[in-house]
């Protein structure tokens, strides 16, 4: 069987796009999924874009035997891309138990798996959440962690830590960390999106399911914070840039061109925009009146953080390219199609 790459959570939001990607650049890709968080039928979303219809495993990371048996089974695992995960903010704070097991005994399932069928590299979904509030805008990667301010943020420390340690301790993978910003929008065709399960936790489905009409009105959390509109301030990126991205740092270690066996990268535009920035273009791009009134703070938020994306930018030869304006209309138009 020709060599493959395995993307777990391959059905969820940002890898169900980084999967077309993958394909789009000639790469054969298995999905494994627990389908906890997500839909089959983006399986078909992914076809209608590149043609092709990945391989699908439903189990979970957390299961060494099935994994295990998934490696068997495929033989020639080059690569993992490891999405699947547990992300919910306040659900870790809810259950933190369920978070740590979850997003750590997979982590850990899937790097003795690759050291046991000496699969080659591996990237690693993290997120800007490690830097917490930073001394220093916009932020660079080396920039110092933050006591980790939820059990979420907590599991991807932890998971770049046991990733650091073991290749530290000679394991043969090479990895790629990369510390995703906000990712937004949709695939340009409206095929695949992100689909929330119940009531929004992010800002860009609770904007765009306001604006369809299915929630009543969008809550801004605070206008005082300590910025130039008084709203918090992240670096949106769009969604396919950031699957792009995937793309790039994956094919760098498998020709041989990272300079060291482990490489951490921001992923983000540079640009931070505020919330009543993002609440105002969207309504201009849509022609849409969105209604929304300012209420408390969100606890545990960030006042403002955006990324330094230079090491990327020179390293990878990676760009975020779209425009936030043409990113919040993908949202829209695929929360049109859903809605409709
Ligand atoms: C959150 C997590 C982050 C995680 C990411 C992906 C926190 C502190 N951070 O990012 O670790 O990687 O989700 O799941 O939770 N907002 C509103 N109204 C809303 C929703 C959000 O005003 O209804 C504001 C928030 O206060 C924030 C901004 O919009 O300023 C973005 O929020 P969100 O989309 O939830 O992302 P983060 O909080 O940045």
């Amino acid at each position: 069987m020709a060599a493959s790459i395995l993307v777990t959570g391959g059905t969820g939001y940002i890898g169900s796009h980084t999967v077309v990607e993958l394909q789009q650049s000639g790469h054969r890709v298995i999905i494994v999924d627990n389908l906890s968080n997500s839909n089959k039928s983006v399986l078909g979303g992914i076809a209608k874009i590149t043609g092709t219809r990945p391989d699908f495993e439903q189990a979970d990371c957390t299961d060494f035997k099935a994994m295990d048996a998934l490696f068997a089974k495929y033989g020639d695992i080059k690569a993992v891309i490891h999405f699947a995960a547990s992300k919910a903010v306040g659900e870790s704070v809810e259950k933190p138990l369920l978070y740590y097991r979850n997003n750590l005994t997979s982590l850990i399932n899937l790097l003795e798996l690759m050291s046991k069928y000496g699969t080659e590299a591996l990237v690693f979904s993290s997120s800007c959440t490690v830097y917490g509030q930073p001394d220093v805008l916009p932020v660079n990667e080396d920039a110092p962690i933050k006591p980790a301010l939820s059990p979420y943020g907590n599991t991807k420390q932890i998971s770049e830590e046991i990733i650091t340690d073991s290749i530290k301790a000679g394991a043969r993978y090479k990895a790629s960390i990369l510390r995703y910003f906000n990712p937004i929008g949709a695939h340009p065709s409206a095929e695949i999106g992100e689909l929330p399960l119940g009531v929004p936790q992010n800002l860009i489905p609770y904007v765009t399911q306001t604006a369809a009409g299915l929630r009543e009105m969008l809550s801004v959390f605070g206008n005082d914070y300590n910025t130039p509109d008084g709203s918090c301030i992240r670096d949106y990126i769009h969604v396919v840039d950031l699957a792009k991205a995937h793309v790039v740092a994956l094919d760098r270690m498998l020709d041989g061109k990272s300079a060291d066996k482990l490489e951490i990268f921001n992923l983000g535009t540079g640009k931070g925009l505020s919330v009543l920035e993002i609440v105002e273009t969207f309504q201009r791009v849509t022609g849409v009146k969105l209604n929304y009134r300012i209420v408390g703070r969100r606890p545990g938020d960030i006042e403002q953080v955006w990324a330094d994306p230079e090491k990327a930018n020179k390293v990878l030869g990676w760009t975020a390219r779209e425009t936030v304006e043409e990113t919040l209309l993908s949202a829209w138009r695929w929360q049109q199609k859903i809605s409709s």
